[in-house]
């Protein structure tokens, strides 16, 4: 099913554990990938061999004891990096899995093995814990941001109970180390508009591991997403936005970024308002102040912020969206067959309307606007 996506590699390995008796499989996130059609990242492969055993199977190679207690080795290949994790049992090993998604295994001799119905998530874009939620949460609580993270990377949505423990289990956030919590948030952050969409909807638990985050304004709060939802792959520029508004440097120390990282973060936001003038001598100071490539972050942030207007402007135009009173669906007589009196205050209120067909508040339909005109009589009779 999955040999042609395998690496040959990979599937020396399984043959090899295969032929000296003992059962493995392929599980976790690579079967995931290999579902959806993406090049796995990892591989990890669950055996009943003992950690010696498979040391015995794979003598010619370079093996490196990752997690002993925990029954972990890596297999250093040429392009690949396998782990291998003993199992009792492989439902049982599944059983304590994050997600479905991540819970399926697979061998040649198997087929898929889905104890948990991830096949049918991943069809559906679901993300689901595997049985109980809540015990999930609490074996390991960063499961809370990788439920995040996954729903950003993938566009999925979080199931039901399972999005309900992770808002009720998310103080046990203060129990995971830092720099675990760190690496999930990089990835959330990079996931262009899923992350605005997460960040919005999952904002209770981002402000649990960045609690000065809880004081931005609301304003400031969906513009900083907004900026963040054009960018996509660059973590820097990424953070940038993130922090711009906030006490950069103390939240990053306290996040363990590296010293670099945070001070190309604070040199970017000392000149995020940058004016671009297309002039040598200006181009020339810039990079001697910043870097070329901070000038080049800067200007990936001004150049996307212009292909989104030059986006934006087509739809207006496109969808033929009201900007002007001209194409405001209701007009002076309109107002005044309701019981305004002709003057100033006609206009005003016309362009009080406007402004919130502009901001999206109300439709542009007259009997819309004509309730809305209504509600100002008091201010304009
Ligand atoms: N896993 C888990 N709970 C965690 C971390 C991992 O249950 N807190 C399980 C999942 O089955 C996961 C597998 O271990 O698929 C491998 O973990 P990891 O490599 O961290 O994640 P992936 O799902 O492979 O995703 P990626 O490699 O993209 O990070």
């Amino acid at each position: 099913m999955f040999e042609n996506k395998m690496a040959r590699d990979i599937c020396k390995l399984m043959d090899k554990l295969h032929q000296e008796g003992f059962e493995a499989y392929l599980v976790g996130g690579c079967i995931r990938d290999l579902i959806l059609g993406k090049e796995p990242e990892d591989w990890d492969i669950c055996t009943s061999a003992i950690i010696d055993e498979i040391k015995r199977c794979f003598s010619e190679y370079k093996v490196v004891e990752t997690g002993i207690k925990h029954g972990t080795l890596t297999v250093i290949l040429e392009e690949d990096q396998v782990e291998m994790t003993t199992f009792i049992s492989l439902k049982e090993d599944l059983s304590r899995r994050d997600f479905t998604i991540n819970s399926l295994a697979y061998s040649k001799e198997t087929g898929l093995i889905d104890y948990f119905g991830g096949l049918e998530d991943i069809k559906k874009g679901i993300i689901r814990a595997v049985g109980d939620a809540r015990k999930r949460f609490f074996e390991d609580p960063l499961r809370i941001l990788r439920a995040i993270r996954f729903s950003a990377l993938l566009g999925f949505e979080i199931e039901n109970k399972t999005e309900q423990q992770m808002l009720e289990c998310k103080t046990l956030l203060q129990n995971v180390s830092i720099e675990r919590i760190t690496s999930e948030f990089n990835k959330i952050l990079c996931q262009g508009e899923k992350t605005k969409n997460v960040l919005n909807k999952y904002s209770q638990i981002i402000f649990e591991v960045i609690p000065e985050a809880k004081k931005m304004d609301i304003d400031d709060w969906n513009k900083t997403l907004n900026a963040i939802s054009v960018i996509s792959d660059d973590i820097i520029l990424n953070l940038t936005l993130f922090f711009h508004s906030l006490p950069s440097e103390k939240i990053m120390e306290r996040m363990r970024y590296d010293k670099k990282t945070i001070k190309t973060v604070k040199i970017l936001i000392e000149n995020l308002d940058y004016n671009f003038v297309p002039d040598r001598s200006s181009i020339k100071r810039l990079l001697n102040k910043i870097g070329v490539e901070n000038f080049r972050r800067l200007l990936k942030l001004n150049n996307n912020v212009i292909k989104k207007t030059e986006e934006l402007l087509e739809e207006i135009l496109d969808n033929q969206q009201c900007f002007s009173l001209q194409a405001l669906a209701i007009d002076g007589d309109d107002l005044k067959s309701i019981g305004f009196k002709e003057g100033k205050e006609i206009g005003l209120l016309l362009n009080d309307l406007l402004n919130k067909v502009i901001d999206e508040e109300i439709a542009n339909e007259k009997t819309k606007l004509i309730e809305e005109a209504k509600k100002c009589y008091h201010i304009f009779l």
